[in-house]
C-alpha cells in the first residue's frame, strides 16, 4: 500500500517536472492569455476588473497613451552608424520604415520596398511640413512638403510605422499613385452593388504609426532628451511626439511633447490621468511661456520599468509629457474635441483635431490627394496669436509661426466622400440619404498614404 502511494507520488512528481520544466514556458504563457481572455466571466464580482483590464483605450486612454509611449520606445536592440561614425541612440520605433521607405519617389510595383529587418538607415530627417502666406499679406497659402531639414532650419521631422502597417500598405499597393486608383475602382463598383465601403481599407489591430520632431542640441544638452543622430551626424533632441494606434477602429490618438516646450499647454491645457500630477493644466493666458513639469506618477515609473526604460535610457524619456489622447470626435453633447501639439500643429493647436484631420486623409478616382493641403480649412482666418523666438536645445523657433490656418474639427461631413448625400427636408433639417456615388476613398485615417504616394513611371 505504502510502496504504491510512494510509486504514484514519485509518478506525480516526474510529470510535474515535466509539464513545468520541458513544457517550453512560453506555450504556458499563451495558455494562460486564451484561457483569461477578454471574455465576460461568470462571476459578477470579476466583471469590474475584467472589464478594466480588457477595455483599457476607451476608459483609460491616458493609460493606453503611456502604455504605447513605453512600447515603441524601448531601447532597439540594434544601433547603426552614421557618417562621421558615431553610434546611434534607437528607440525601436526609429528603426521602424519611414515614409521615404515606404513611399519611393520613383516606384516600381514589381518592386515593392522591403521592411529593415534587421537595421534601417540613420535618420533623414526633413522639413516640418507646413502652410505658409507666400508674401505676408497673401490671401493664398502655400504648402511646403519633404523639404531636406538641417540643423539650422529645424524643428525636423520624421514619421515612422511598424511591420504590419507596412505589409497592409505592401500587400494593399496602397504605397504607389495607380496602386491607388486601382482601390478607388472596386470600392467605387462595391457602392454599385450596394456594398459598404467603410471597412474597404482597413489596418490590422497591431498596426502603429509615430511622427517624432527633433532640434539640434548640444553633447551636454543630451540628459535632458531622447537624443540621436541623424545620417550626417548631427546631434538632435526629441521635443514632440504623436502616437496613432489602430487599437480603436477610428484610431487611438495620443500626443507628447518635450516637458520644457514653450506654449506646451497653451489654448486647450494638457490633460494626463495617468501620468503626472497635477492631472489637468489649463492653458495658460500669456502665450508662449513654459509650464511647470509636475510629478510622474508612481504608476507611470512602473510601467517604465515594466519596459525597460530604467537608468539612462529611462531619464531620458522622463523629460516627455502627455499633453492629451483623443478616441472620438465629438464629446457627448456633440461639442467637437481638440487635440494638437504645440510643435507639429504649432499655428492651429486652438483648432486641431487629431482624429477629425485625419478622417480627411482621402483619394481621388485618380488616386490623387483629395485635400491637398492636408486637410486644413485653407480659407477661414487662423485663431491664435503670433509668438516670439525661443531657443530650444540649440535652435531658435519662432513660436508660432503666424496663425495662419484652422483645422476641421468634430464629426467628419460623408459629403467629403460621396457626391450629393445631404438633402434638407422640409423642416430645414439635413438629412444624410445614403449615396452610392464615391468622390473620395478615404485612407483609413493615415495621412501618408495621399500625401506621399506617387505615380509608377
Ligand atoms: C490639420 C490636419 C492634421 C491634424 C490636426 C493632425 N494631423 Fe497628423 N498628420 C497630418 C498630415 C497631413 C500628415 C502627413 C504629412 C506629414 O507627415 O506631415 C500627418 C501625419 C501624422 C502621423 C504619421 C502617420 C500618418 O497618418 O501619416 C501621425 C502618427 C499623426 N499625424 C498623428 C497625429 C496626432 C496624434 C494628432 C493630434 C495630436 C494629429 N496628427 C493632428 C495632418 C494632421
Amino acid at each position: 500500500m505504502r510502496i504504491k502511494a510512494l510509486f504514484s507520488f514519485g509518478l506525480s512528481l516526474i510529470f510535474f517536472f515535466i509539464i513545468t520544466f520541458i513544457k517550453p514556458p512560453i506555450d504556458l504563457a499563451n495558455a494562460a492569455i486564451s484561457q483569461v481572455g477578454c471574455k465576460l466571466p461568470t462571476q459578477s464580482s470579476a466583471l469590474l476588473s475584467v472589464l478594466q483590464k480588457c477595455v483599457v483605450p476607451e476608459n483609460n486612454p491616458d493609460q493606453f497613451a503611456w502604455e504605447l509611449f513605453a512600447f515603441v520606445n524601448q531601447a532597439a536592440r540594434f544601433q547603426e552608424k552614421t557618417k562621421q561614425g558615431q553610434s546611434t541612440n534607437n528607440a525601436i520605433w526609429e528603426t521602424w520604415a519611414d515614409d521615404p521607405l515606404t513611399f519611393p519617389e520613383k516606384p516600381d510595383p514589381s518592386q515593392p520596398p522591403q521592411w529593415p529587418e534587421k537595421l534601417s538607415s540613420p535618420k533623414q530627417l526633413r522639413l516640418r511640413s507646413k502652410v505658409e502666406k507666400s508674401q505676408p499679406d497673401a490671401d493664398f497659402i502655400e504648402f511646403q512638403k519633404n523639404q531636406a531639414c538641417t540643423p539650422e532650419n529645424a524643428p525636423c521631422e520624421e514619421v515612422r510605422r511598424n511591420k504590419p502597417a507596412f505589409n497592409y500598405i505592401m500587400n494593399n499597393d496602397l504605397w504607389y499613385t495607380q496602386g491607388l486608383t486601382a482601390k478607388f475602382q472596386s470600392a467605387q463598383k462595391a457602392l454599385l452593388k450596394g456594398e459598404s465601403v467603410q471597412d474597404f481599407i482597413k489596418f490590422p489591430l497591431d498596426s502603429i504609426e509615430v511622427k517624432g520632431d527633433w532640434v539640434p542640441i548640444t553633447e551636454n544638452q543630451k540628459s535632458e532628451f531622447h537624443w540621436n543622430y541623424d545620417e550626417k551626424g548631427d546631434l538632435y533632441g526629441l521635443i514632440a511626439m504623436h502616437i496613432s494606434s489602430k487599437a480603436l477602429p477610428n484610431w487611438f490618438w495620443a500626443t507628447f511633447e518635450w516637458v520644457d516646450n514653450y506654449g506646451r499647454c497653451d489654448y486647450i491645457g494638457c490633460h494626463d490621468l495617468f501620468g503626472v500630477v497635477p492631472h489637468n493644466l489649463p492653458s495658460k493666458q500669456a502665450i508662449n511661456q513654459q509650464y511647470s513639469p509636475g510629478k510622474i506618477t508612481p504608476e507611470l515609473v512602473s510601467l517604465f520599468k515594466e519596459h525597460g526604460l530604467t537608468e539612462s535610457w529611462g531619464q531620458e524619456w522622463q523629460h516627455y509629457r502627455l499633453k492629451g489622447s483623443m478616441t472620438d470626435f465629438t464629446d457627448s453633447t456633440g461639442q467637437p474635441l481638440l487635440l494638437g501639439n504645440s510643435i507639429t500643429e504649432q499655428g492651429f493647436v486652438p483648432s486641431a483635431s487629431c482624429i477629425t484631420c485625419h478622417s480627411r486623409a482621402a483619394v481621388t478616382s485618380l488616386g490623387k490627394d483629395a485635400f491637398p493641403i492636408a486637410g486644413f480649412r485653407p480659407f477661414l482666418p487662423g485663431v491664435g496669436e503670433t509668438g516670439s523666438k525661443q531657443t530650444v536645445g540649440s535652435a531658435e523657433i519662432q513660436f508660432p509661426n503666424g496663425p495662419l490656418t484652422q483645422s476641421y474639427s468634430g464629426s467628419p461631413d460623408p459629403n467629403w466622400f460621396y457626391r450629393g448625400i445631404s438633402v434638407q427636408n422640409s423642416a430645414g433639417v439635413v438629412d444624410v440619404q445614403a449615396e452610392e456615388i464615391l468622390k473620395n476613398l478615404q485612407m483609413d485615417f493615415v495621412w501618408a498614404i495621399p500625401f506621399n504616394a506617387k505615380p509608377a513611371p
